[in-house]
């Protein structure tokens, strides 16, 4: 459930018109609503409260905007991240240190420096050599580096391939079948202290059933490291839980992490650390961009729009299929079939193809379920400016980020001196 709904002709979010979003600040931009971020992280939050201990770490790589991050702290939400950049985003935004986990196959030292002065939560590791790294570092600082060994159940996700990490075949964390080994031998590096256990099989998972399996090799493996005199904390189930773009029927975050409370309660004394990035996010937002102009063909017809896949790849990079509706309803035009492409000079270039608009040139569109995986995963390809974001609280409207200016393009660039 989200708060982009039509009042009258008109896609509103939250109290706001979104063309008049569009004339204050131009297209194509990002809306995002606060509410809908809040009530999608209280969906996580509340369920796991009936669990004694429980974090839900947002995964900031599906939107790191300080503002929004800052909406997730206010809320006592910890992060889940994966790189120095979204570590330093999270404490721009006020987000507390000591809720972070640190995910992510290739730290390097002066990340893991970094997040050890600054007192994180858990490094959340992927291999024995991230495991040595981080004991030498822990080393000269003369700390304790607090572990996860993120495993790697190889259970398949039933995802798209590229988004799918729980497989042997995936570049992600630890063989479950060598991971008590690994404990075993960590438990005597001097400057590591074993924490807990966690994993992550994949995103846009539309059944619950893949992560109760990952769920229940997870705690087979706490029990046999319990029984050697391994005591885990906490218990990271990753994120993963997908969203209707179109028919989707995934399971809400309350029926899921019910699910794996009930399992859990057998097990009191574990924290419950979830990551969810997509199901916070992504219904959280639209992209919103304007029609430049109809091209009619013999074979497609074509809709020119002013966002492109720099703006949002995801129908380019996964095939995803994302909701494209107009702004502002006409019943007096007849619809046609339409690829809505951008003006990027590539034939990838598409947000959506054989949609059945009712439109003209000029008019509006909003590409729904854009608040994931959408402006963190866009770029300047084509030297094109990056596109204004914007977070809607009630009637008020607030320019979270500007649009990129011309010269922000060639920003640390520089010509060879004669
Ligand atoms: N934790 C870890 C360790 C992850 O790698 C990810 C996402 C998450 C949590 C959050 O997963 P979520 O709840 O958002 O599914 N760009 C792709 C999605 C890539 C996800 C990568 N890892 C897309 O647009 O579909």
């Amino acid at each position: 459930m989200d708060y982009f709904n039509y009042q009258g002709d008109t896609l509103f979010a939250e109290q706001v018109a979104l063309p008049t979003i569009a004339a204050n600040y131009g297209t194509p931009t990002y809306v995002y609503s606060k509410a809908t971020i809040e009530k999608h992280y209280h969906a996580f939050a509340d369920a796991a409260a009936a669990h004694p201990h429980s974090l839900v770490c947002y995964a900031v790589k599906a939107n790191s905007n300080l503002a929004v991050l800052n909406v997730l702290a206010k809320l006592g939400s910890g992060f889940d991240l994966v790189s120095g950049g979204e570590l330093r985003r999270v404490i721009a935004a006020g987000g507390d240190p000591a809720k972070v986990v640190f995910s992510g196959v290739g730290k390097t030292a002066d990340e893991m420096r970094f997040a050890l002065q600054l007192g994180i939560k858990c490094f959340n590791v992927e291999s024995v050599s991230e495991l040595h790294r981080l004991q030498e570092v822990a080393q000269s600082l003369g700390k304790k580096a607090p572990v996860s060994l993120r495993v790697n159940p190889d259970i398949d996700a039933k995802t798209h391939p590229y988004i799918s990490t729980g497989l042997k075949a995936n570049k992600f964390g630890i063989d479950i079948l060598l991971a008590p080994d690994i404990y075993r031998a960590a438990r005597e590096l001097s400057h590591i202290e074993l924490v807990g256990v966690d994993c992550h099989i994949g995103s846009q998972l539309t059944e619950t059933q893949p992560f109760l399996e990952a769920l229940e090799k997870l705690l087979h493996l706490i029990d046999v490291l319990k029984a050697d005199g391994i005591q885990l904390k906490h218990i990271d189930i990753g994120g993963g839980l997908g969203v209707t773009y179109d028919q989707e029927q995934p399971p809400l975050p309350a029926d899921y992490i019910s699910k794996v409370v009930a399992r859990l309660s057998s097990y009191p004394e574990l924290e419950l650390i979830m990551e969810p990035g997509r199901a916070i996010m992504a219904n959280a937002g639209i992209l919103l961009t304007k029609v430049e102009f109809l091209k009619p063909g013999q074979e497609k017809h074509f809709a020119i729009v002013d966002a492109a896949m720099n703006d949002l790849i995801r129908p380019a990079l996964y095939s995803a299929w994302m909701n494209i509706v107009p702004v502002v309803l006409n019943n007096t035009l007849g619809k046609q079939l339409y690829d809505v492409v951008g003006p990027v000079c590539e034939t990838g270039d598409f947000l959506g193809k054989d949609r059945e608009l009712a439109i003209s040139e000029g008019d509006l569109l909003a590409v729904r379920s854009a608040g994931a995986y959408g402006f963190t995963m866009s770029s300047n390809y084509n030297s094109r400016p990056r596109a204004a974001e914007i977070m809607v609280d009630g009637e008020r409207c607030h320019l979270i980020r500007a649009r990129e200016q011309w010269q922000d393009l060639w920003q640390g660039e520089q010509i060879l001196a004669d």
